[in-house]
């Protein structure tokens, strides 16, 4: 019996030794230890000793069964963290390694430039509205001072959705809405889209982009609307900026002036840009016409305002040195990419 559990215990402490994974040392620890076990067993057939024998056999069936117990835990231990250290290896990050860039958007050239704008007239107290694309014939012709039959509707090529429905030819058509819901003081921009049947060319779109402005309140005078231009010209253009009023017609407004700015390119010396002039137009506007004012129900006696509407496509084709304006409408990554992040 004492020879058997040598063999035993010496077939273990090998058996163990070779245990490859949990799984194995698992099998080895039924094997032996297990109930139905090979040192159990031995245990058992004890019962065949003399009671002399008993006690010594007892004890060396024993301490087997500890040396074995204690292999097995030792060995369980070391794989354990040896599979552990198998994973972490796996799964090792190495930092050193560039990372995956991932695409950043930016702005839009017109809304940078729009955002820049509407920071600015904030700044000067404007609130920003908004107003419908597809306007009624009246809030964007009837109402600012051009009835149906006036030559002034030839200077608009519109886009007719039905009898009284037009695309709007210009933001001006919100100045009669916002009358018509505010009391004065009234200083609000309206930025948007416009439509109009042109042909479409480097500096032409049938939509394009216009921010429409209007103050009113009492003893409003062209001096304001001046000061008001000269102010947003020299921030957006810089503040070596002129600006230089030229008299001009407009139905909602009288007087009525186009306003340009030196050309940003040369600073007024006379360059491509400018078509050789030094200036650049950048917007219509004027103090704004008593009918108008009485079509939006405020009292031209007791109140006046000025009004313009800057072209932002221009603006931004200028700013960012863009030769066409179709590159603005044509949404290619390739160009729009060029204006991420500045
Ligand atoms: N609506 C005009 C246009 O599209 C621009 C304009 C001129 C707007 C004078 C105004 C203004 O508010 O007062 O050509």
């Amino acid at each position: 019996m004492q020879e058997t559990l040598k063999n035993l215990t010496a077939t273990a402490r090998e058996e163990i030794a070779a245990a490859a994974d949990e799984q194995q040392i698992e099998a080895l620890r039924v094997k032996y230890l297990g109930k139905k076990g090979e040192l159990t067993a031995l245990l058992k057939g004890m019962g065949a000793l003399s009671p002399e024998e008993r006690p010594k056999m007892g004890q060396l069936v024993n301490e087997a069964k500890s040396e074995i117990d204690g292999l097995i835990g030792e060995k369980s231990a070391e794989l354990k963290s040896a599979a552990q250290n198998k994973r972490l290896l796996e799964e090792t990050v190495d930092i050193t390694m560039p990372a995956k860039r991932s695409a950043v958007g930016g702005l839009h050239p017109l809304n940078k430039v729009l955002d820049d704008m509407i920071d600015l007239f904030q700044s000067m107290g404007f609130d920003v509205v908004d107003g419908p694309e597809a306007e009624t014939d009246y809030y964007c012709f009837e109402a600012l001072n051009v009835p149906k039959d006036h030559p002034a509707r030839d200077m608009q090529d519109t886009f007719y959705l039905g009898e009284n429905l037009v695309l709007r030819t210009q933001t001006s058509a919100a100045q009669i809405r916002v009358m018509e819901k505010r009391e004065p003081p009234i200083r609000i921009i309206c930025p948007g889209r416009v439509y109009r049947a042109d042909e479409v060319d480097a500096t032409h779109s049938p939509v394009f982009h216009q921010v429409e402005g209007l103050v009113v309140d009492k003893g409003i005078t062209l001096c304001d609307l001046k000061g008001c231009l000269e102010q947003f010209a020299q921030e957006i253009y810089g503040p070596e900026t002129q600006v230089r009023f030229r008299p001009s017609f407009f139905p909602f407004t009288e007087p009525s002036v186009e306003v340009d700015v030196t050309c940003s390119e040369c600073g007024g010396k006379g360059c491509r840009v400018c078509k050789g002039t030094g200036w650049i137009e950048i917007l219509g506007a004027g103090m704004v016409h008593p009918n108008v004012l009485r079509a939006g129900g405020i009292d031209p006696d007791v109140y006046s305002g000025f009004a313009f509407g800057i072209g932002l496509d221009r603006l931004t084709t200028t700013r960012y040195k863009i030769s066409d304006i179709r590159l603005l409408f044509e949404n290619d990554l390739r160009f729009l990419d060029q204006f991420a992040g500045k």
